[in-house]
């Protein structure tokens, strides 16, 4: 006798999580999708100069841990990272005016992972986080993957201002602020050292984690460097700073690392033994060599020398390509300018005409936590070489004139 069973009926899998769903895609991400054809002068990355990595002395630092270290190196690690990279980050932080012990630095891949592990160690669904307005793109997305309700500070041309911060902390009892005080992404703007004194100062006061965002800062092309917020008075206990070598050395390095107190940088360590167990054990130790048998900072000069000479190509030229009534900052460092067009300019709307002269920008509107100012864009001026800046811009102006 045959049993024949009945045939299975196809039921469907369990949904996505609801974070999942609800990162869509973007049209402006489909569009810009166009701009890796080579005939696009494209403004609208965030990508270093490839030109300019010291590519030859990073395969020199490879070579020779893999010829002196290969067990090391090919190995497992530790999650906190290699003793002799942190020795090194926490030397560099030092002499940069923040004292650091090795112990007080956990090495990251990238930065953008320091920013997943504090939104996993610091926050429930639902809990509040205050940023810039505009803001980092993808600190907005790690801190809406962890559930929280991220608000805009407002601010000015010098950054967030810090009365309208202090109202924000009694009225919404946020967790943590995430600034990008040097060189912001996507402004380009520098909070001034009074500013910064102040926003400690809120911080010390009213209970809150800063989070002090600074891959830009060693980019630095004309001024004073500004001292980290954590050195501040009052911010020691409460900072967490977050640093990286992908605008400095290069991002496929995927080196980052957070100094944070000691509770903080634990839990962040138990979440990244979840994530990747460690930052790849290679890239540290080459990092280090480097760091040993090169200068870093003759290496960051050179690269700043360039990149003030494509962003002066970009200011030489913007006053022909923006309409009339525009306004735009002047990065003293970093890779970003920031700009808004007269009302009633839609750059969100404008950018498939202006890809259509091949040339692109990134619209302000995605940046901003809540409502966008939809006249605003942001253009990367470190990618290209002057003159093609100057084609790009006389492109944009084309495009922007319809
Ligand atoms: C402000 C800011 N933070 C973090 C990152 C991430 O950098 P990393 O390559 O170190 O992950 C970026 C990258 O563009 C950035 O602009």
């Amino acid at each position: 006798m045959t049993v024949t069973e009945p045939a299975p009926t196809r039921v469907c899998v369990p949904p996505l999580a609801a974070r999942a769903r609800s990162v869509g895609g973007s049209p402006v991400r489909d569009i810009l999708a166009v701009t890796a054809r080579p005939e696009v002068i494209n403004f609208a990355g965030g990508l270093p100069a490839p030109e300019l990595f010291d590519a030859e002395g990073i395969a020199d630092a490879y070579r020779a841990v893999l010829a002196e270290l290969p067990a090391r190196a090919l190995q497992y690690s530790t999650t906190e990272g290699e003793p002799v990279l942190r020795e090194a980050l926490a030397a560099r932080t030092s002499v940069r005016g923040l004292p650091t012990d090795a112990d007080d630095v956990l090495v990251t891949t990238g930065s953008q992972q320091a920013l997943s592990l504090l939104a996993t160690a610091l926050l429930e669904p639902g809990d509040t986080v205050l940023v810039e307005a505009p803001c980092y793109l993808a600190a907005l997305q790690a801190f809406g993957f962890a559930g929280a309700r991220v608000l805009g500070v407002p601010g000015d041309g010098d950054g967030i201002d810090p009365q309208a911060l202090e109202e924000m902390v009694v009225r919404e009892r946020p967790k943590l602020l995430y600034t990008v005080p040097t060189f912001q992404n996507p402004t380009g703007r520098t909070l001034p050292a009074g500013r910064r004194a102040a926003v400690a100062d809120v911080a010390a006061r009213r209970g809150l984690w800063i989070v002090e965002d600074d891959p830009y800062g060693e980019l630095r092309f004309e001024g004073e460097r500004v001292p980290w917020i954590a050195s501040y008075p009052g911010a020691a206990d409460r900072t967490v700073l977050l640093g990286s070598f992908s605008k400095v050395m290069a991002p496929g390095l995927r080196l980052g690392w957070l100094r944070a107190p000691a509770e903080l940088r634990r839990a962040c360590a138990v979440a990244k033994q979840a994530a990747d167990l460690h930052t790849p054990t290679v890239n540290q130790l080459a990092a280090a060599r480097y760091l040993a048998d090169r200068d870093l900072d003759a290496h960051v000069a050179r690269v700043a020398g360039v990149y003030r000479e494509r962003r002066d190509a970009m200011l030489a030229g913007l006053g022909e390509a923006l309409p009339e009534g525009s306004v735009w900052g002047r990065p003293q460092g970093g890779m970003f300018l920031w700009a808004r067009l007269p009302e009633p300019y839609d750059t969100t709307a404008l950018l498939p005409r202006v890809v259509r002269q091949n040339v692109a920008y990134v619209p302000g509107a995605p940046f901003y936590a809540g409502e966008p100012d939809p006249s605003t864009l942001r253009l990367c001026f470190v990618t290209q070489t002057p003159d093609e800046i100057a084609e790009g811009l006389r492109r944009l102006g084309e495009g922007l004139r319809g």
